[in-house]
């Protein structure tokens, strides 16, 4: 929505194709709050020194010098669009700490700032008159002469198949959390964008570095805000011990979260958690700083695990949460296709490298989503326009026929569930090369049976059975691309975490991955990180 706003700025007509209603967006799920160095005490540099050294190295730090040197104007943009913020005592944008952060700086409104952003941006739009194909689902990006040219989307509420023809296209669709069983992602994040990328022959970088976030509810996986360790909540194990003194002695809770979740994982693991969790304890918060700073996670504690933070510690695990990888793209979204942008979590710019800061995330949306929008605008502006081929649109038709007409074979659901469990497994927090090789035959196998995927709902209105069956196409490519990544990159780097090479190996490893689909079959190949003020050192917290 970032990104529309701003080309629609440019008098350009603008329209958002989006597979939810857009306040339904997954971006309303970000509690915690949005990163910028709003103080005089604060600057861009300390900021992007702690995002350089939470990503493990890994992040291009022209990237990351443009996140956190734009940062503040936006967030002060954000407020004059009427964005509410809560403040402190002086009135001033309210600051908390997150993790691996060496400043209080992330703004927020209470534990529902995604949710205030959202329906800003969704008011922008309105205000900017842009068109919303709410409830579509596109199946292909069209392209020619090594440029998009625009999309083929289903109209979920008819069945119907469209042509949109454009200049430009830009990708924001978010994550692919749905990949794995345990994630604070909504049902739609699953990827579809880096899937679209991949047909359209384009590279995703970084895709072995998945983001386990330290505080997903027990069962159900809803995220409890790292504001909830930013306001002074501790972790504890069975036996009551705050074990984050042993792993980071200095920051604690707030070391950063590839960090955190390791340590979770191996208390779990050395038996000290109970039924598969560790505990998130802020009794001694207090009634009304919980009311006032966290209410909605109080609230999701009571109702999804019967628990009431005030009085009861709350039973937490480490779930997928964000990807660090996803389309490769330059600083203004740009991709390798010509007319292709793409901002958010579904592209790596790349600011996180091997582990993101919680509350760089928004912010990432908002400065590149801007950005890209801006550059989108002045392409379009300078091209000409070619309406595409007939033929793209028999294509996609005829594929999704084949789907529909298919009589012999299995249900999509049946296979997305036992690739959700696979990648828990083979692909989480701590993996290694047997884990992680037994993980890609397994989603070979299941890329096999998904071939002869059958539905038994066959019409046309709301096909729920039909978009998840093409989601599902999307999720395997991403599930793939994640085991292979992490089985090539033989060291461990933030978020991933390989128990048979241990430690971080800058001679051989400090480069991206790229992986991209060639005849059916994926390619690796490497790009080297740009590195400009920090140069990598040895991570402690
Ligand atoms: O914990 C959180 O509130 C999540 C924030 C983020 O991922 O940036």
């Amino acid at each position: 929505m970032r990104a529309a706003i701003e080309a629609a700025k440019e008098g350009l007509n603008v329209a958002v194709v989006t597979k939810v209603y857009p306040v339904r967006s997954h971006s309303v799920a970000a509690q915690g709050g949005i990163n910028a160095a709003m103080k005089e005490t604060d600057s861009w540099e300390a900021h992007m020194y702690d995002t350089v050294k939470g990503s493990d190295y890994l992040g291009d730090q022209d990237s990351i010098e443009l996140l956190c040197k734009e940062a503040p104007e936006d967030i002060l943009e954000l407020e004059r669009m009427g964005a509410v913020f809560s403040r402190d005592k002086s009135g001033e944008i309210a600051q908390r700490p997150f993790g691996g952060a060496g400043y209080p700086r992330t703004c927020y409104l209470a534990d529902r700032t995604g949710h205030g952003l959202v329906h800003v941006m969704y008011e922008q739009l309105v205000k900017y008159g842009v068109f919303v194909y709410d409830e579509w689902f596109v199946v292909k990006i069209v392209t020619e002469n090594n440029t998009a040219r625009g999309i083929i989307a289903i109209e979920l509420n008819t069945g119907k198949l469209h042509r949109l023809h454009s200049k430009a296209t830009i990708l924001a669709t978010g994550g692919y959390g749905r990949v794995f069983r345990t994630t604070t992602n909504a049902l739609s994040s699953t990827g579809d964008g880096m899937g679209l990328a991949l047909n359209a022959g384009l590279e995703l970088m970084d895709m072995e570095f998945v983001q386990f976030h330290p505080t997903t509810l027990r069962r159900t996986g809803i995220l409890m805000t790292e504001g909830a360790r930013g306001e002074g909540g501790y972790l504890i194990n069975s036996k009551g011990e705050r074990f984050m003194e042993k792993y980071a002695p200095k920051v604690k809770e707030l070391a950063s979260r590839d960090v955190v979740s390791r340590a979770e994982q191996t208390e779990i693991n050395e038996g000290r958690g109970v039924d598969g969790c560790v505990f998130l304890d802020l009794r001694h918060l207090g009634a009304d700083r919980i009311n006032e700073r966290l209410p909605q996670i109080r609230d999701l504690a009571i109702n999804f695990a019967g628990v009431d933070p005030v009085v009861e510690p709350v039973p937490i695990r480490p779930g997928a949460h964000y990807s660090m990888g996803g389309i490769m793209t330059d600083n203004d979204g740009a991709t390798r296709l010509g007319g292709l942008y793409s901002a958010g979590e579904c592209a790596c710019v790349s600011v996180h490298g091997a582990n993101r800061l919680g509350g760089n995330s928004l912010l990432e949306t908002i400065v590149f989503g801007r950005r890209a929008g801006k550059k989108a605008a002045e392409y379009c502006s300078a091209t000409e326009f070619y309406p595409f081929p007939d033929h793209s649109l028999r294509e996609a038709a005829s594929e999704i026929a084949d789907i529909i007409r298919r009589d012999d074979g299995e249900s999509a659901n049946i296979i997305r569930d036992e690739m959700t469990v696979a990648m828990v497994d083979f692909a989480g927090v701590f993996r290694s090369k047997e884990l992680l090789t037994k993980g890609l035959t397994r989603i070979k196998e299941l890329q096999e049976r998904y071939k002869k995927v059958t539905l038994t709902d066959r019409s046309d209105y709301f096909n729920n059975e039909l978009l998840s069956a093409l989601e599902l196409g999307h999720m395997l490519d991403i599930a793939e691309a994640i085991l292979l990544g992490g089985l090539n990159r033989e060291e461990s780097r933030g978020s991933h975490s390989r128990t048979d090479f241990p430690k971080r190996d800058d001679d051989n490893w400090l480069k991206h991955t790229l992986v991209k689909k060639e005849k059916g079959e994926f390619r690796i190949s490497y790009k080297p990180v740009n590195i400009t003020k920090f140069k990598p050192e040895e991570r402690k917290y």
